[in-house]
């Protein structure tokens, strides 16, 4: 499978302060990749070091064989929703058409009957078209995710990128999410940040842990095991990692 996202020795930097050092990464074609990593270790930083929303200070990176920002319209991004604000008042059926603007900032919001068709499309794929014209406060977590990746979705991406889509969801709603990404993992490399390790090694092809500095990227296996200690001690090199004590040590228990 061809590398689609290739981050050679990057360090980012909000001023003076390094958020991610030294990072080497490379996702391929087709790929599910789960980042894992406690809050603060720069999950969402390298999802916008993806996205050329934040530059590499040091280091060298490429996606799709090209600069990030100019390879953001093959991009999807749900960001984490914590973010959203959930109060403006737009229906669902303008949040997802949204996602034609790919992140430009327009005044002039105006649509082609086939912008509409395509976005109907996708909202009846992930089953929310029957929400089109609610506001989006009228929604529940499970709901406003599904149209967060809808918006994702409509400029049909060759990339997926996720910053915890299941946070504040319920057991059923996060399986429903992840078997829904499952299905798009088909035809489109899933990058996804999550702190649900437990359900994650069972859906992601890829793990990689991050604190700053990249202390783990392997193959996600069914029960596989972190060493308790390994941001601490990244000399420890991981070939068991417990999740159970993992999320209990790092998220104090999900
Ligand atoms: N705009 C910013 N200006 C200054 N520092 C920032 C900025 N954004 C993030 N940081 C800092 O960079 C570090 C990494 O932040 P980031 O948001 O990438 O972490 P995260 O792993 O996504 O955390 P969380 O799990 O809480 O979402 C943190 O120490 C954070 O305070
Ligand atoms: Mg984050």
């Amino acid at each position: 499978m061809k590398d689609i996202i290739e981050i050679s020795e990057v360090s980012v930097y909000y001023d003076k302060f390094c958020a991610l050092n030294n990072i080497n990464l490379k996702v391929s074609e087709k790929e599910f990749l789960a980042i894992l990593g406690p809050n603060g270790g720069g999950k969402s930083t390298l999802l916008k070091l993806i996205l050329g929303f934040k530059d590499a200070k040091v280091g060298k990176i490429k996606v799709l064989n090209d600069k990030p920002k100019d390879a953001r319209k093959s991009i999807g991004y749900v960001p984490q929703s914590s973010k959203f604000d959930k109060e403006f008042p737009i229906n669902v059926e303008d949040v997802v058409l949204m996602g034609k603007l790919n992140n430009k900032v327009s005044p002039f919001l105006k649509f082609t009957n086939k912008d509409r068709e395509e976005a109907y499309e996708v909202m009846k794929k992930l089953g929310i078209y029957r929400l089109k014209d609610r506001q989006i406060g009228q929604l529940s977590g499970g709901q406003l995710q599904r149209v967060l990746i809808a918006r994702a979705l409509v400029l049909q991406p060759k990339i997926l990128l996720l910053d915890e889509p299941t946070a504040s969801l319920d057991a059923q709603a996060k399986l429903d999410i992840y078997n829904l990404l499952r299905e798009l993992n088909q035809n489109i490399t899933i990058v996804l940040v999550t702190h649900d390790i437990e359900i994650i090694s069972n859906y992601a092809t890829n793990i990689v842990c991050i604190n700053k500095e990249l202390y783990y990227y392997g193959k996600a296996k069914k029960g596989i095991e972190i060493n308790m200690n390994f941001f601490q001690n990244p000399t420890n090199f991981i070939d068991h990692i417990n999740t159970e004590q993992y999320s209990n040590t790092l998220y104090g228990g999900i």
